[in-house]
């Protein structure tokens, strides 16, 4: 199989991943529940695994780097524990669902107003709206780094420095680019950055965290057992424990621990050009075939490796169910969770087909994909 769904996750992790898994899986305990052995060594690697993603997100504390298993815990965490109802919230149309609902839901029941910076039809914005849209209720920002449709970016660096000029709490989904692109709290003026483990940082599904900054107060979104503190009614208050209720996944953890390493070996650098590189290539071969319309803005890096197309003459899971059958490529098909970023392409109706690439992608896996590509436009 032509692997071309890395924004849904990576498939091809690297190997030393797979086998921190299978070691922790045999050799850990719970950690933070025990002073025996196997149970201080989870502690042991728990803490490892959080020094080393506080260190790659230039996280100032490692109490302010919890972990989750998912992005989306991560940003509900994130949302519903620093929100203040009857107040605004600005964010984009670039959104997932994972943003977009925790804030529907703070609309309907908390009466938190919500803006949205409106992106056009390739999928860009305008960074003036964002000071346009801010009044003295206005309270956070909140966005991607990148679009999961469109693979385009956003100046977090700049919409940060535009939070914090008013005095607003700035918080970025980094699912599509940690792992991928740079991201640093303190360089990139964010307070609370969520991100998965799956995607761009080549670990196991089911790991995932936030860091945020000095200053920043989260409160609990879920609570239960924290391994101290047990006679409390409350969650305890002390981060990480305060936002992190439950046994961790100590053994996707340790595979996190392995692919941080594995990405530090290689050089974030050098996982971004490779990622560019296949990018650029199949746009401009993908961009040349008669029949086929692509989303997104293509003239700006960095971007997230993905390219969305569609095919004139067929709808967009009938495309992606015909490479997958008849070549054997896998792409995503449909609206992605990202309704307002299809509505934004004119694509609500058909959605589009998405070929996300990594680091491991191979150029004649590019190659053939194009050709296939070509193949279906031709024969429509
Ligand atoms: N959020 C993931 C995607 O974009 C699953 O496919």
């Amino acid at each position: 199989m032509i692997y071309l769904d890395n924004a849904a996750t990576t498939l091809k992790k690297p190997p030393q991943v797979i086998e921190a898994v299978v070691e922790a899986m045999r050799n850990l305990g719970n950690s933070s529940r025990g002073t025996h052995a196997v149970s201080l060594k989870a502690s042991r690697a728990v803490y490892d695994v959080r020094r080393k993603i506080a260190e790659f997100f230039g996280c100032p504390r490692l109490d302010h780097t919890v972990f989750t298993c998912n992005a989306t815990e991560a940003l509900n965490i994130a949302i519903f524990g620093t929100f203040t109802p009857h107040t605004e919230i600005i964010t984009t149309d670039l959104e997932h669902n994972s943003v977009l609902r925790p804030l529907y839901a703070l609309e309907a029941e908390h009466d938190v107003k919500l803006k949205f910076v409106p992106a056009n039809s390739r999928g860009q914005i305008d960074y003036v709206e964002f000071e346009r849209l801010i009044t003295s209720n206005t309270r956070a920002i909140i966005c991607t780094h990148a679009s999961n449709v469109t693979g385009n970016s956003l100046d977090i660096a700049q919409i940060g420095r535009i939070a914090h000029k008013h005095g607003l709490l700035f918080i970025v989904d980094a699912s599509q680019t940690a792992g991928d692109l740079p991201l640093n709290l303190e360089q990139d003026n964010i307070d609370i950055l969520c991100f998965t483990g799956h995607k761009g940082l080549m670990g196991p599904q089911g790991t995932g965290g936030l860091c945020f900054g000095n200053g920043v107060e989260i409160r609990p979104w879920k609570r239960g057992g924290s391994g101290v503190q047990s006679y409390l009614h409350e969650q305890p208050s002390d981060y990480p424990v305060r936002l992190e209720a439950g046994t961790l996944n100590g053994h996707g953890l340790a595979g996190l621990g392995a692919a941080l390493e594995f990405i530090e070996s290689v050089g974030l650098g050098e996982i971004g050009r490779r990622e560019e590189a296949l990018t650029r290539r199949f746009y401009e071969g993908v961009s040349r075939i008669d029949g086929v319309t692509v989303y997104g803005d293509f003239e700006k890096y960095p971007r997230a490796a993905i390219v969305s197309i569609n095919i004139e003459g067929y709808d967009s899971s009938e495309v992606s169910f015909i490479l997958s059958e008849n070549y054997g490529i896998a792409t995503r098909p449909g609206a992605h969770c990202a309704p307002r970023m299809h509505k934004a392409l004119r694509t609500a109706e058909r959605g589009t087909v998405r070929f996300s690439f990594s680091y491991f992608t191979e150029d004649c896996e590019i190659e053939r994909a194009l050709e296939a590509v070509e193949q279906m436009a031709q024969e429509r």
